[in-house]
Formats: C-alpha cells, structure tokens, sequence
C-alpha cells in the first residue's frame, strides 16, 4: 500500500483508520484540501479520483511524482541532510527552477524540515532516529506513489471552484481545510471561508466529510449538521512525546440511512 510522501502539517494518517470507515458509497472521490494526501493514499482507490490543493509546490510535486519519476529521484542521487543545504535550499526563489528542481526542493525541504511546517521553516535533527530522507528507500516509496497517482486528477484550485467542478450524486468528498486559529500554511483561511463551507455542504449533490478543530464557533457554523468528535494523538516534536487534539467531523448527509450505522460519540485513535 502507498504512503503518504512527505510531512505536511496537519496531516490526517492517525485520522484515517477511523474516517475510511465511514465514507459512504461513491464512485468519484475528490480530496479537496489534500496537502499530504494521507486518505487517498491509504485507502483503496476509487474508480475516479481528485487531488486539489492551493499550494503549487505540493501539486507540482504531485505531477512530478506522476511523469517524471526517474529525473526526480536523479535529483538525490549525492543528496545530504544537511543544515546548509536547507539553508540553500529555503533562500532559492522557485520562479527560478524548473519543475523538477522545484519538486525536490519542496521535498527535501519538507523532509528534513520541523514537524511538517511550511512557513517558516527549520532544520529538524533528532537525536532517537536517523533523517527522514532516506536515499536508499526512496525510490521504492515514490514508486508507490507514482502508480497511485497514475491515475487521479490532480488540480490547483481554490477549494469552492474544485468542489463546484466535481460535485456530482456519485462524488464523495473530504474537505480538510486549514484550522480555525491555527497559522502555518502559505495562505490564510479567512472565517468567513467556514461559514461558506457549511451553506455549500447543505446543497451539495453527492456528499461530504469536514473534519476541524472542535471549536464552539466551529460547531455552531455547522449546527444543521451530524457531527462527532474524535480524540487524536499527535507526535510533538522529536522527544518521543505527544499531544492529544479533539477533532470535530461534520458528515453533509443524515447517517441514520447508512446501512452500517455509529452512533455519535467521542472516539479516540492511537
Ligand atoms: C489541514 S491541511 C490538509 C492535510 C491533509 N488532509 C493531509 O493528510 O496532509 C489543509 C490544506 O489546505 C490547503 N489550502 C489552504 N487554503 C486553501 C484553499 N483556499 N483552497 C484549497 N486548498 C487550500 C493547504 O495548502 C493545506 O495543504
């Protein structure tokens, strides 16, 4: 099975065992704030996919991971992880490499950076386990990826024109869209963005997950609909210790109907 390729802050692998199991039937499946990607990765593929982000780099390295697989893994050949390559390598203005080099960099760059950040990032070592970038397997990862990829759409998109082109009755989606408070990405999140979402979710043809941050403004934007949280543990840092959040899933269409039904409750994931 495929693995997420590169850290991304916020990303959803420890969500996934509990989520995947509850996505209804479809036969489009469009991630609409994709980032690191770590549902579609993990689960089975559906019959047509999607991955949307606003973040070029993130897509570019998606469509270089699809074409151009050998060149890009060339790119690491003689590769360090090394505090000043970083360095080197975060003060390169993109405009100035072509696709290739612009995908490595982002994925050297999130690969031996901290905690998955992407702005402001910083050089993370550790002193339990060697660097991330590991030379030896990287091929064998990518490779992975590149079939899984082979055959999705990958799109650019602001998240309401991505949800508009795709939503149809068999479209599922799963939007993740950036914490409410929480900072990091290359652009901000506005509120007034929530409250959109939750008008598009009530007349949406096919159907929907949301997962945020539990927040009271959170869950009063998206009162009409079912909702549940669940407690997710998260690595903080490089010492081995972890923090717990409690996220808050919003399902656009009424459970009640679902032949394998849950009943709404607080469920922790390891
Ligand atoms: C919480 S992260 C998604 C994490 C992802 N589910 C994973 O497993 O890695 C939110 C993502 O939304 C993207 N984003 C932020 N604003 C956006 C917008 N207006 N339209 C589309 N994507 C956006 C960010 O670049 C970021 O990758």
């Amino acid at each position: 099975m495929a693995q997420p390729i590169f850290p991304w802050l916020g990303g959803k692998r420890r969500l996934a065992p509990i989520l995947l199991s509850r996505f209804p039937e479809h036969s489009c499946y469009v991630e609409v704030f994709a980032g690191a990607a770590a549902f579609f990765f993990l689960r089975e593929p559906a019959e047509v996919e999607v991955l949307n982000d606003l973040d070029g780099d993130v897509i570019n390295l998606y469509r270089v991971v699809q074409h151009h697989l050998e060149e890009f893994v060339r790119q690491f050949r003689w590769a360090l992880s090394s505090r000043q390559v970083f360095g080197w390598l975060s003060d390169t203005p993109t405009h100035t490499l072509t696709d290739i080099q612009r995908a490595a960099r982002f994925y050297y760059l999130q690969t031996n950076g901290f905690g998955g950040r992407v702005k402001s990032r910083t050089f993370g070592t550790r002193t339990t386990s060697p660097p991330s970038l590991n030379l030896l397997r990287l091929e064998e990862t990518l490779s992975a990826a590149h079939l899984r990829l082979s055959g999705a759409y990958v799109e650019n998109l602001d998240w309401q024109t991505c949800v508009a082109k795709y939503d149809r009755t068999h479209t599922f989606m799963y939007l993740d869209p950036p914490f409410w408070e929480t900072e990091g990405y290359s652009r901000p999140f506005a509120f007034e963005e929530y409250g959109q979402m939750a008008d598009i979710l009530k007349r949406l043809k096919g159907r929907a997950i949301v997962s945020l941050n539990d927040h009271p403004e959170m869950r009063r934007l998206f009162t009409d609909f079912q909702q549940e949280t669940v407690d997710v543990r998260y690595t903080a840092g490089g010492r081995g210790s972890s923090v717990r959040r409690t996220e808050l899933i919003i399902y656009s269409w009424d459970r009640r109907q679902d032949p394998q039904r849950i009943s709404p409750k607080t469920v922790r994931a390891k």
